[in-house]
């Protein structure tokens, strides 16, 4: 029994201005469709015939839109959040919820909303070992092999890297930059890719012993929730006094039965701008922008531009920046400091 779980939560804050909270990362549209619609078909090429999306509330009607996409639509239900709780709640009341309706034996495949895997069958490839991980009572997560020290991602400790499965020894959400350079020169270090595998018991069970108090706040949300057709919605009140915290934080820097499968698949956390521009392909000088942008002496620049109407972009003399002009903000940033776009929106939302 095989359920796709998919987080389609969080407005991608460092993808500002193009990700919203009106229209956040799951409804960019890369490589065709969009990322939300990739994530369920990735779930469906993986066997898992039901579907359980968790989504604020405001995004049902874009998410149906993205169910319509598909041809052949799994059995689906939606969890619809009053606000973001991070993903340790998500998880929590998707396990729940899993409980109720298919069994506690459930294997859960959690998928982001907002990933792209261009190559699908290799996914098939490492998440039926990640199945047969997760059956035998272990938390699976999917790890990639580390390109640079970048700060925006959870590093785990396996003893050797090897292309088999192997446990984590240590799991580290975030380090800062000096600490990821020293994970990176061992060699012994994944990125969780933040895709997990395991089945509704085994999560539930590490919430009990490492996080209760999400979980007790999860069950009194869940209990109060209104059921109608495929749909649950949460009571603004009591979805709101689940805590504040990620499944990383949670969970995964505490238990001992973490796994990591390595990823045999291509994969891009579109989490920030040049993790898109490192998803596109680049011209000869490695810029990844329109066509009709005009650049003189630029490399390895991102321009991306959202305008009503025409509008001419030109750069002179840069590298390594990223543009993103839209309607009503414009964006210009160093490659470097793009993980500190997210900086931008605090900064915004603090003087509202
Ligand atoms: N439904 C729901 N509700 N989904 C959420 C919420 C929420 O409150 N918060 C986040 N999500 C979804 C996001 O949409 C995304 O698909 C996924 O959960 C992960 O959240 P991010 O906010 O993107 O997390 P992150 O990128 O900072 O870090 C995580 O992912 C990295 C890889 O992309 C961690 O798991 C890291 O350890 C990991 O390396
Ligand atoms: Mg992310």
């Amino acid at each position: 029994r095989l359920l796709s779980v998919v987080l389609s939560g969080g407005a991608g804050s460092r993808l500002w201005p193009l990700s919203r909270q009106a229209y956040p990362k799951p409804f960019m549209k890369l490589g065709g469709a969009t990322l939300l619609q990739q994530a369920i078909e990735r779930g469906q090429a993986c066997g898992t015939g039901k579907l359980m999306i968790v989504t604020n509330k405001d995004h049902l009607f874009l998410t149906r839109d993205v169910l319509r996409q598909i041809s052949d639509p799994p059995e689906t239900t939606l969890l619809l959040e009053p606000k973001g709780r991070n993903t340790a709640p998500a998880i929590a009341l998707a396990a729940l919820q899993c409980t109720a309706q298919f069994g506690g034996d459930t294997v859960m495949l959690v998928l982001s909303a907002d990933h792209l895997v261009p190559d699908v069958e290799a996914f098939v490839a490492s998440a039926s070992e990640a199945f047969r991980l997760a059956e035998a009572g272990n938390l699976v997560l999917f790890g990639i092999s580390p390109t640079s020290p970048d700060t925006g991602f959870g590093y785990v400790e396996v003893e050797h890297v090897s292309r088999e499965s192997q446990r984590v020894k240590r799991f580290v959400e975030k380090p800062d930059l000096a600490t990821a350079q020293e994970y990176l020169a061992t060699g012994r270090y994944y990125w969780n890719s933040g895709m997990f595998c395991f089945t509704a018991d085994a999560i539930l069970e590490s919430f009990e012993r490492h996080a209760p108090q999400v979980l007790r706040a999860a069950r009194n949300a869940l209990a109060s929730a209104k059921t109608s057709e495929d749909m649950m919605q949460f009571d603004m009140h009591t979805f709101g006094l689940q805590p504040d915290i990620s499944i990383d934080y949670a969970v995964m820097e505490r238990a001992d039965n973490v796994h990591v499968v390595p990823a045999k698949f291509g994969w891009s956390d579109v989490g920030s701008w040049p993790s898109v521009a490192k998803a596109l392909t680049p011209d000869a000088s490695g810029n990844t922008m329109p066509a009709d942008v005009v650049a003189i002496d630029t490399t390895g620049t991102h321009v991306q531009v959202q305008s009503h109407g025409p509008k001419v972009v030109a750069t002179v003399g840069v590298s390594d920046l990223v543009i993103v002009d839209t309607p009503d903000a414009l964006l210009v940033a160093h490659k470097d400091h793009a993980q500190q776009v997210k900086k931008v929106v605090d900064t915004l939302k603090a003087r509202h």
